[in-house]
């Protein structure tokens, strides 16, 4: 079985760790599958090289691939100065509708962290991408726009809001949420993972946040009901659905993680509990990622282009290889899925890493991108 993915090269260190990461997920599944599986790459231009090429940084026919693709994954995208672009990131995530931002985050031994047990830790985030306070609808204080919304909201409403006040919308709609919690249970009970969590702030808010609560419980009753239980029934062999306030939430990451596994969130709540749980492994710049819409899951090297690093055989190719890892383990092909896992965690265990985990690591040994994934390819 052969499988298509398109691939976007990205910016400043995109070409350093494509170059060291693409030989490692082949040879994943050649060692896994032999001949019987495998990717057939396919680049798409975007970025500074799209530019340079086509004098566009996003070319329509990136889009309309995109658009009938399942799998794709990519390097970082720059943001650039000047030219009135956003950004490449959020026109890919609105333009093709990834509505959940899915983040793992495990522990490899060896990296240091702030936490006496992050080895405990081993959760995916299954962000909301599209709504709540991120929908970008926002008026700075003392403009026409949010004083003609302050006097909406005080004379149809009777809601009071000082005059003085920046003013913004959180929507939150129960098709956004449903989709959402779909994708977390269904990705739980493909992995045979034992609990999905729902995080929200719903004795505050209660008709947006609160409302993704019941949301979330009400697809797992009638859309999986014969597979899920709730923490209070805990029908033995079943899937858990349980939730929790998200400030109670961040306590239980540090004081009992290992009682967490799939955590279903709305957008700013994932926001934040998704870089709280990586820096509590100590792995922000291992973190790999995914945003997917109903069709297509899109993955990518959660870090920025580093400038700084670009071109150098510096920067850590980790991110982009774990992704491709998540990517299999996506469709199914879970050996070499965890074959990545287990060789990156000897890697790690050597201490011949790349500079920025050499920093976080007593007595490790800095080699270089080409070099870390080499040694990554050698212990598959
Ligand atoms: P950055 O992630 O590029 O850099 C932050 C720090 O981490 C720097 O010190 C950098 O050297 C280091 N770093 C990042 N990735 C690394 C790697 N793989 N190996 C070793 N060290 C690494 O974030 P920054 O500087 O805020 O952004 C630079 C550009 O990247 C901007 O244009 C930004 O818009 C873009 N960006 C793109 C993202 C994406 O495409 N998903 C995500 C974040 C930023």
């Amino acid at each position: 079985m052969r499988k298509t993915v398109y691939w976007i090269e990205g910016d400043g260190i995109g070409p350093d760790v494509w170059k060291s990461a693409r030989p490692v997920i082949d040879e994943a599944i050649r060692l896994s599958y032999g001949d019987e599986r495998g990717f057939d790459w396919r680049e798409l231009p975007a970025g500074e090289k799209a530019l340079r090429e086509s004098g566009k940084l996003l070319p329509e026919e990136t889009l309309e691939a995109l658009r009938g693709a399942e799998l794709a994954i990519k390097g970082p995208l720059g943001t650039p100065v000047g030219t009135g672009f956003r950004s490449l990131n959020v026109t890919l995530r609105q333009t093709l509708d990834l509505y959940a931002c899915i983040r793992p985050i495990r522990y490899f031994e060896g990296i240091e962290s702030p936490v006496k047990h992050p080895e405990r830790v081993n959760m995916i985030v299954f962000r909301e991408n599209t709504e709540d306070v991120y929908a970008g609808i926002e008026y700075k204080a003392g403009t026409p726009e949010a004083a003609k919304l302050i006097a909406f909201l005080h004379e149809e409403l009777g809601a009071n809001v000082d005059a003085s006040a920046a003013v913004g919308i959180k929507p939150m709609t129960e098709k956004g949420s449903r989709r959402l919690v779909r994708a977390a249970i269904r990705h739980a009970l493909a992995q045979g993972l034992p609990s999905v969590t729902l995080v929200h702030k719903g004795n505050i808010m209660k008709f947006t946040e609160g409302a993704f609560r019941q949301h979330g419980y009400d697809v797992a009753r009638e859309e999986f009901g014969d597979r899920t239980t709730t923490e209070a029934d805990a029908a033995p062999g079943k899937l858990i659905i349980k939730d929790r306030i998200a400030d109670a939430m961040f306590q239980e990451a540090l004081i009992r993680p290992e009682q967490y596994s799939v955590l279903a969130t709305p957008n700013l709540n994932g926001d934040y509990i998704s870089d709280a749980l990586a820096a509590q492994v100590g792995g922000l710049g291992l973190a790999p990622g995914v945003n997917m819409s109903e069709k297509l899951a899109f993955f990518e090297a959660t870090h920025g282009t580093a400038p700084s690093l670009a071109g150098k055989d510096r920067a850590n190719p980790g991110s982009l290889i774990l992704s491709g890892a998540l990517m299999l383990e996506h469709i199914g092909w879970n050996e070499a899925a965890e074959r990545i896992y287990k060789a990156v965690n000897a890697a790690i265990a050597r201490r011949a890493v790349t500079e920025d985990l050499a920093a976080q690591m007593a007595g490790a040994q800095t080699v270089g991108c080409t070099a870390f994934g080499e040694i990554i390819a050698g212990l598959l």
